[in-house]
């Protein structure tokens, strides 16, 4: 098939714009699919009530169809037909959260096909802030279901570039809207369980969706390698953003990481193997490797989580066999930099 690329300037959608999104629109409604612009990361977009989309979403990623999609939502209104029940709590997190970067787990209604939950009785919603998304969710009769744009394994593409290199001649149509924002997927919670659970962790934090409801847990294995427990999210299970090099992470004081990563890509590049570091500002300047990344500054951790995938991606495409990265601070958004970091190393960590 041939992808159209249409590029869109998310803060002025004018009536030209429209036009590609009612385009966008319609072939969503016959049951073709639409990489598409979020806050958050580029979604691979088809009808979420048909199960023939859903079908073909799996198909076009080469993902396992026992892994739920999001369906993505531009009204609250929308809930009421996909939700059975909808709890006080999506109420509460809507209020301040939605439109935005956050995805609630609730129990499904007859309306959304198992096709898209991947066999769940239970549904992920989520309504981005992004305004492309938002106009094109409405144009397709409210209900686009998305994974990341990504061929299942790479890093979820946070330019429409990513998605034409892994997508193009496997979906109608690409929309370009430029750099994402967060560049790190929603977080998820999950409503259906008597305290809420953080599925997976993003830009809304823990302690921001504590503030709002009070007690909220997180999924243990979303930052161990504690093996034999299943994450509760089905995808999370899955080892994501796999550099074609081998990742490892480095933890401890930074001179000793500096020191320790030096002497690594040091012997790895003595046997003939093309090393990269992921640095930050800070210490940008002190390593010697082949390919040296600056992710961002410490202190700016949002910089940081946009750079990550590119930086992988970037890795990729330059044949880089084996790679470092230095640790982040588990606080906040650093806590989901660090658990797609330690997925990307398959939990690879020395501790110096
Ligand atoms: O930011 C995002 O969430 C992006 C953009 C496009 O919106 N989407 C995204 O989708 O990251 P995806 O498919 O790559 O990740 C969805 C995750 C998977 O780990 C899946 O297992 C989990 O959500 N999930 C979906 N429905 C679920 C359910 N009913 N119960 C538990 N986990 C669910
Ligand atoms: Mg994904």
């Amino acid at each position: 098939m041939e992808t159209i690329v249409e590029i869109i300037d998310e803060n002025n959608i004018d009536d030209k714009a429209l036009a590609v999104l009612k385009k966008a629109g319609d072939i969503l409604k016959n049951g073709g699919l639409v990489a598409f612009p979020t806050e958050t990361v580029y979604g691979l977009g088809g009808d979420a009530l048909n199960p023939e989309s859903s079908k073909k979403i799996y198909a076009a990623k080469g993902r396992p169809s026992d892994n739920p999609l999001i369906v993505h939502v531009a009204d609250m209104e929308s809930l009421k037909k996909i939700v059975d029940n909808i709890p006080d709590a999506a109420y509460k997190l809507a209020d301040v959260l939605w439109p935005g970067p956050l995805t609630m787990i609730m129990n499904k209604s007859d309306a959304v096909p198992y096709e898209t939950t991947g066999g769940l009785n239970t549904v992920a919603i989520r309504m981005p802030s992004n305004k492309i998304a938002a106009e094109l969710i409405r144009q397709a009769g409210g209900y686009i279901a998305a994974p990341s744009a990504n061929i299942s394994g790479r890093p979820s593409p946070t330019e429409a570039k990513y998605c034409i290199e892994d997508l193009d001649g496997r979906v109608e149509m690409i929309i370009d809207g430029g750099s994402v924002g967060i560049g790190l997927e929603s977080t998820i919670i999950d409503l259906t369980v008597d305290t809420p659970m953080i599925l997976r962790p993003g830009y809304v934090t823990q302690k921001m969706l504590e503030d709002i409801l009070g007690g909220v847990s997180i999924d243990k294995t979303i930052l161990s390698a504690t093996s034999g427990v299943k994450p509760k999210a089905p995808g999370m299970k899955y080892r994501h953003y796999a550099p074609k090099g081998e990742l490892t992470i480095v933890e401890g004081k930074p001179e000793a990481v500096t020191a320790f990563i030096n002497e690594q890509t040091g012997q790895h590049s003595a046997n003939g193997e093309k090393c990269g570091v992921i640095a930050t500002t800070e210490t940008f300047s002190l390593y010697k490797a082949d390919v040296v990344k600056c992710a961002g500054g410490r202190d700016d951790e949002e910089e940081i989580a946009r750079n990550l995938f590119r930086i992988l991606r970037e890795f990729d495409d330059e044949n880089v066999d084996c790679m470092f990265s230095e640790a982040f601070d588990e606080n906040g958004i650093g806590q989901a930099i660090m658990n797609r970091l330690l997925k990307a190393a398959g939990h690879r960590v020395i501790k110096v």
